[in-house]
């Protein structure tokens, strides 16, 4: 995808680029390397993360700075930087390689140490405080946003049961094999991602209240865009975030039609922010997913500012 990502970001040579999930910092070399006299104001949540992209990028010296901070809180970003509209803004959800291969974080389902799951490892809010100390019907609320409302109830009810009878879960790959037990159905179904994969996958973005984030992401990134020209690019990595995205630039596309009900009462109160360029997201190639696997559920979205 990263040729398709600078191509639809339209690169400027001295271009102004926000890189909201910058991570050990791939996608901004590139935007960088492409944009000789440009800028970039890279964030990311995780601070390992952005240590990783300051050496990457050590090379471009004073073109690009770094950010501590959720992408949600872009506006007071830009404001700090003295920058008042970009070219160009990139992100790119969920979790690095670097964050989900370091069992220390505790993002996979074979990591036999502490269930944390924390992008941002300054914050309270950890797994083990969602797995063994949300009650029943708040654990089942996290669940059912990615797996199906009976599924998770069941499984609600079985983690408390659980923890109740066995002590606190400690760990991802405990909390996995106790997942896997109960959803045999889905392992025995031939499936081959591993039964508790979406499930850990709801609990993660419970943590890092990763809807919120990219919700207010979208409107933050659209709002940053210089009018007429500046380009958003977001590559999402499972379904609830392919929907979302589309939801949203739809929303930012066409106010009147497709905003919550009460901004329609609200007669000629919004106008179109963006033109979403890519109603069908795009894929990536059969030749790119056989090169590397992982990036089969990647999906493109781009828009430019009006
Ligand atoms: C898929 S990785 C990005 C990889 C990057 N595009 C590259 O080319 O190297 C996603 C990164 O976004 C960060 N992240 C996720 N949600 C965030 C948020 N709401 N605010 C800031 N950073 C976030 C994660 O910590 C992670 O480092």
């Amino acid at each position: 995808m990263p040729e398709k990502v600078l191509a639809h970001l339209d690169i400027r040579a001295d271009g102004t680029y926000v890189d909201m999930t910058i991570g050990p910092g791939g996608h901004s070399e590139l935007i960088l390397e492409s944009a000789p006299q440009g800028s970039l104001i890279g964030i990311d949540r995780d601070e390992q993360a952005l240590e990783l992209a300051r050496q990457r990028l050590a090379r471009f010296g004073g073109r690009f700075r770094l950010f501590h901070r959720r992408y949600s809180q872009l506006r007071a970003i830009l404001e700090e930087a003295g920058v008042d509209e970009v070219d160009g803004v990139l992100i790119d959800t969920g979790l690095s390689r670097d964050q989900m291969l370091d069992p220390a974080r505790g993002f996979s389902f074979d990591s036999r140490e502490a269930l944390d799951m924390r992008m941002d490892q300054s914050q309270e809010l950890t797994g083990y405080e969602v797995v063994n100390n949300y009650s029943e019907e708040k654990l089942y609320q996290v669940l059912r946003r990615i797996g199906s409302g009976r599924e998770a109830r069941k499984l609600a009810t079985w983690i408390v049961s659980f923890r109740e009878g066995s002590g606190p879960i400690r760990t991802t790959a405990q909390l996995a094999e106790i997942i896997a037990a109960q959803m045999a159905t889905a392992a025995r179904r031939g499936k081959k991602r591993h039964p508790a994969t979406p499930w850990l996958m709801a609990i993660r973005i419970e943590v890092n209240d990763e809807i919120d984030e990219l919700q207010s992401g979208l409107q933050m990134a659209t709002q940053a865009l210089r009018p007429g020209v500046g380009r958003l690019v977001v590559l999402t990595w499972a379904g609830h975030e392919h929907g979302l995205v589309r939801r949203e630039l739809r929303a930012l596309q066409n106010p009147r039609t497709s905003g919550p009900p009460a901004l329609l009462l609200d007669k000629g109160h919004r106008k179109p922010r963006v033109k979403y360029l890519t109603p069908r997201p795009l894929y990536p190639d059969e030749d790119e997913i056989r090169r590397n696997p992982a990036v089969r559920t990647c999906r493109l979205h781009a828009a430019q500012a009006v």
